[in-house]
């Protein structure tokens, strides 16, 4: 924080109040896998089952936020850091403001996303792991960026000249080189549901997962 002068301030309405009236846990699902991995796709199809059971939430994603909100960056180590950081920001507030928010990223550093689970509180930040072969996102390359990045067009692209970290624990971990996008879909649904997330909260701070 650069200014010292600064004090935080309580209001009255707080995430407690927000995630009643919204009949919910709120928390952040954090997918995270190569490009070309399905994270967004499978984390559109979880936000349209949640949906339907009229939960509230927002899903953010790599393509569209980098048109934004982080306009600015570009995929050095360093850049894709702060990307992952602001997003991790923002993430945070909604998941303050009551929201069952979904993320779909590359992240590809451990310690970066470490980094967001620790903006959260516990059982807030859920990693989600779309673990499919490199050889996979490769052969379906929907954008053409594998194809750009082995003639030398793109550089530092993750999987090929960029690293990517897989997590050791994530609390989701879906194969996704057999698996049809609703049953991917609805292994986080299954979660969710096992975990007490889609189901009404009671009044008072304590209602929150901690
Ligand atoms: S992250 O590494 O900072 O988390 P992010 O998820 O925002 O990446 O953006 C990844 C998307 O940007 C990819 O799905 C792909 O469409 C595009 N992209 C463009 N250049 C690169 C690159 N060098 N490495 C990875 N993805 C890239």
């Amino acid at each position: 924080m650069k200014n010292e002068n600064i004090v935080w301030h309580n209001h009255a309405v707080d995430k407690s109040i927000r995630a009643y009236m919204k009949k919910q846990r709120p928390c952040l699902l954090w997918f995270t896998g190569l490009s070309g991995s399905g994270k967004s796709t499978i984390a559109g199809a979880v936000e349209s089952m949640l949906a339907e059971r009229l939960q509230h939430t927002y899903l953010m994603d790599g393509d569209n936020v980098r048109h934004r909100l982080c306009g600015d960056l570009g995929f050095s180590e360093e850049d894709r850091i702060e990307n992952i950081r602001r997003v991790g920001e923002v993430a945070h507030l909604m998941v303050d403001a009551g929201l069952i928010v979904l993320t779909a990223f590359i992240s590809p550093f451990k310690s970066n996303r470490e980094m967001v689970r620790q903006m959260l509180s516990g059982g807030e930040f859920i990693e989600v792991h779309i673990d499919t072969p490199i050889d996979v996102c490769e052969t379906r390359d929907p954008k053409g960026l594998y194809k750009k990045a082995r003639a030398g067009e793109i550089k530092d692209f993750t999987g090929i000249d960029s690293p990517y970290e897989a997590p050791d624990a994530a609390e989701i971990c879906i194969k996704n080189d057999n698996i049809s996008i609703q049953d991917a879909a609805q292994q986080v649904i299954d979660y969710l549901d096992q975990h007490g997330y889609l189901k009404p909260v009671k009044e008072g701070s304590d209602a929150i997962i901690g």
